[in-house]
């Protein structure tokens, strides 16, 4: 199966989709998409044939989130702690995801014509070679489309990709191209493998479990987290409307969450600006400024960090795109 489903919501489907987005719509939605094990023993189907189902699923629901004006996806495929399953399962899921990726590129003028974006988050290095090759052409071959973008969490999980950024930017520090009173949630959150994308409104779990499995901890602070009962083959159209609803009904309270967590990371970074002023200061000729030159040194203390952490993430970013290049040369060895 293509990673776009085509075709269309049948009338009853089209009509609740035009009611809910009457209201509040999330922009991004992020799935776990679990129980692919389960649906399989309970089919009495092999294992691998519950995960592509669960693939399959993935497809619809993509087109599903399209139809509901959700240009955002970001999805669970393989977690780090899955390395761990038996050798025949990971074997089985990379040979999924290699075949899905190849799909995906001879797929190509369907994505261009939604203008499918595809991202894949994590530490990809851990992949087998062909895989990693495969990942990062389509990753090139899509990057430029801007009308949806789907992020696929493979090889990943939350509390490495954070530790990863503080590496980041403890790298920036030792090269010079940051100091280290720069480092702030702000800056950590640019660190991270989803610093393209904007956190998750809604993020549901599929199967009954009740637990996050190391998943966008850190993006998922003030987002709607749904957890639903039904195993991820078996999710439709109408589990994805419940969700979206539930988001919905706390949409108040969510957007006030965020405007107090937005507001009180600016005033953290204005008095950090500040004492940084204060300190450089003291270090100088240690007289007192006026009003008028001290917020004039404090503008110009942060646009001067403004641009030494500009320049940082654009080095991050050389870093990262080379890596993707270098994998699609066709001399490539991972
Ligand atoms: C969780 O169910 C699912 C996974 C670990 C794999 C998810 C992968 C896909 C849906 C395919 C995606 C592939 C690409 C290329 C994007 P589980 O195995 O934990 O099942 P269980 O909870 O019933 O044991
Ligand atoms: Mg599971």
């Amino acid at each position: 199966m293509s990673w776009i489903r085509e075709g269309e919501l049948s009338l009853l489907e089209r009509l609740t989709a035009n009611i809910l987005k009457a209201g509040p719509m999330p922009k991004h939605v992020a799935f776990i998409m679990d129980g692919n094990r389960r649906f399989a023993r309970k089919k009495h189907v092999e294992r691998q044939e519950g995960h592509t189902q669960g693939f399959d699923k993935l497809a619809e629901t993509l087109r599903w989130c399209l139809n509901l004006g959700i240009h955002e996806v970001t999805v669970y495929a393989f977690s780090i702690e899955n390395f761990k399953r038996s050798k025949e399962e990971v074997d089985g899921l990379m040979e999924l995801a290699e075949e899905k990726f190849a799909r995906l590129l001879s797929e190509h003028e369907n994505l261009e014509k939604h203008g499918v974006c595809i991202r894949v988050l994590g530490d990809l290095t851990l992949l087998p070679e062909d895989l990693q090759r495969q990942i990062a052409k389509a990753v090139v071959a899509t990057r430029v489309h801007n009308k949806c973008f789907l992020n696929v969490c493979f090889a990943y999980t939350s509390r490495y990709e954070i530790a990863n950024a503080v590496k980041e930017m403890a790298w920036g520090t030792e090269q010079g191209l940051i100091k280290s009173s720069d480092v702030s949630e702000a800056l950590l959150s640019q660190c991270l493998y989803t610093s393209s994308s904007p956190d998750p409104d809604l993020l549901i779990r599929t199967s009954g479990e009740v637990r996050l499995s190391d998943f966008l901890l850190w993006q998922t602070s003030h987002s709607c987290i749904v957890f639903q009962s039904v195993l991820w083959p078996e999710y439709t159209f109408w589990n994805l409307c419940e969700a979206v609803l539930q988001y919905q009904l706390n949409y108040r309270a969510i957007q006030k969450a965020r405007e107090l967590h937005m507001d009180a990371e600016a005033v953290q970074q204005l008095e950090a600006d500040r004492a940084c002023v204060e300190q450089l200061q003291q270090g100088g000729n240690g007289k007192l400024m006026d009003a008028r030159s001290r917020q004039a040194a404090l503008l110009n203390y942060t646009s001067q960090r403004e641009e030494r952490v500009n320049r940082f993430l654009s080095a991050l970013q050389h870093k990262r795109d080379s890596y993707f290049h270098r994998l699609c040369s066709p001399t490539a060895v991972a």
